[in-house]
């Protein structure tokens, strides 16, 4: 590709939320991207970007690249992110290689199972129900705020064992964690929000992992505690870190997932009838509302040697953008992939990233959409949107919505 061309694309800050163009659709701009070349390079964050389905894929399968930012070359996307951090504390699994990587999800895969997931499912639903009670007869409300922020947030801060009361506080700690953990260009005031939510983060959650040690719980801290791979077990920095990283991940996308997906279903009242007449479409629907607007548009590895990616010779330390929010919409792959359609059939794509990285919460975010999706159709006959513009989040790799004013 030539320089002009690559001038012509929207690359740097372009590709982000603070582009109000790209806040408008980020997917036509990702179309333009992927369908530029199977590489491009963005000078301007010092990053390479792949948005083909298959090139995308084959990467986040690659066991040969990293993810540590501490690999990545000063003044790559993957360092700067790193310079966000410069705390002493380890990082958390999400930016950790093997052999750390390995020890650490083999040993969350022991308390974060299957089961402890699906034997949540009624605790679920009725939580799904309480915040619909909440809401009573309003004739409009703000889905963001009522139902998609708490809904996940009390799930999991239920999953972990932490005191109802405290959930304002959990909220508070993981947004602005993230706020400046995914975002180069976040503010000092930013940076130093976080900085404070992270150590009254610490600070609660050495109480409760001590508490746990004298007195173990029916819980996911306690469990995360008696973890145990071969003789090896979590320390309590570990379960610390650990924990951290479960509440974030697990409350910003499923809200963003439930708050973009039911704008997206809200906006096509033909398809929120066919899930009212037959509600086993509904897990298709969750999958549908995965692909076109994923909260998660980005994810990334470093090249550790110098090698081909996507048909591209690289050096080590270089930062590898991919583009999930792209390759869902690639139409080598997916029919007419501009359409909402929750009755299009095999839908394949990587809102859950892949590899041995692949999250591991799909299953409950799944399991939450799903019931969340179903009680709000059901409990509110009429659901549609108001007349509104509507607001994004400005961290450059999420999409999620501010707020959405619905009518019932
Ligand atoms: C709709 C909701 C969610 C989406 C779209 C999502 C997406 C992702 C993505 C894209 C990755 C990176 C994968 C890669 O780079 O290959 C990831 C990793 C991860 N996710 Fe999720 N996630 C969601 C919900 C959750 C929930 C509910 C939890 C836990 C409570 C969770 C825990 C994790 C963890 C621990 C990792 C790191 C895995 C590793 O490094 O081995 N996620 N997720």
């Amino acid at each position: 590709m030539t320089e002009n061309e690559t001038a012509a694309l929207p690359l740097g800050l372009a590709l982000t939320p603070l582009n109000p163009a790209y806040q408008e659709d980020p997917f036509a701009l990702l179309d333009q991207v992927r369908e530029a070349g199977r590489i491009v390079h963005d000078p301007q964050l010092g990053r390479h970007i792949v948005g083909r389905f298959e090139d995308v894929q084959a990467i986040l399968n690659d066991r040969d690249l990293a993810v540590d930012p501490r690999k990545a070359t000063e003044n790559s996307f993957s360092a700067r992110l790193r310079r966000l951090d410069d705390s002493a504390r380890e990082p958390s699994m999400l930016f950790l290689d093997p052999p750390d990587h390995t020890r650490l999800r083999s040993l969350v895969t022991k308390a974060f199972t299957p089961r402890a997931i699906e034997r949540m499912r009624p605790r679920i639903e009725e939580i799904a129900t309480e915040l619909i009670d909440k809401i009573g007869d309003q004739a409009s409300f703000d889905l963001m705020t009522e139902f998609c922020q708490p809904y996940p947030t009390i799930v999991i801060a239920e999953m972990l064992g932490v005191d109802p009361a405290d959930q304002a506080d959990f909220k508070r700690w993981t947004d602005d964690s993230v706020a400046a953990g995914f975002d180069p260009f976040a503010s000092e005031e930013t940076k130093q929000r976080a900085l404070v939510a992270g150590e009254q983060m610490e600070n609660y959650l050495r109480r409760a992992i001590a508490e746990r040690r004298d007195d173990p719980r029916d819980d996911l801290i306690t469990a995360l505690i008696h973890a145990e791979d071969e003789g090896d077990f979590f320390n309590d920095d570990e379960v610390r870190s650990m924990v951290g990283l479960l509440l974030a991940a697990g409350n910003v996308t499923t809200t963003d997932l439930l708050g973009n997906g039911m704008k997206n279903l809200l906006q096509h009242q033909d398809q929120v009838q066919l899930l009212r007449d037959d509600p086993s479409l509904i897990p298709n629907a969750v999958e549908e509302m995965l692909r076109t607007e994923g909260p998660v548009t980005f994810s990334g590895r470093i090249t550790v040697d110098d090698r081909e990616i996507a048909g591209c010779p690289m050096h080590a330390g270089q930062s590898i953008t991919v583009a999930l929010g792209a390759a869902n919409y690639d139409p080598r792959l997916h029919k007419d992939p501009h359409k909402f359609d929750v009755t299009r059939e095999d839908i394949d794509h990587l809102a859950f990233g892949g590899g041995r990285r692949y999250c591991l919460g799909a299953p409950l975010a799944r399991l939450e959409a799903q019931i969340g999706v179903r009680t709000l159709i059901t409990r509110f006959p009429s659901l549609r949107l108001a007349e509104q513009e509507l607001r994004w989040k400005k961290v450059p790799v999420f999409r999620g919505l501010e707020s959405l004013i619905v009518l019932t």
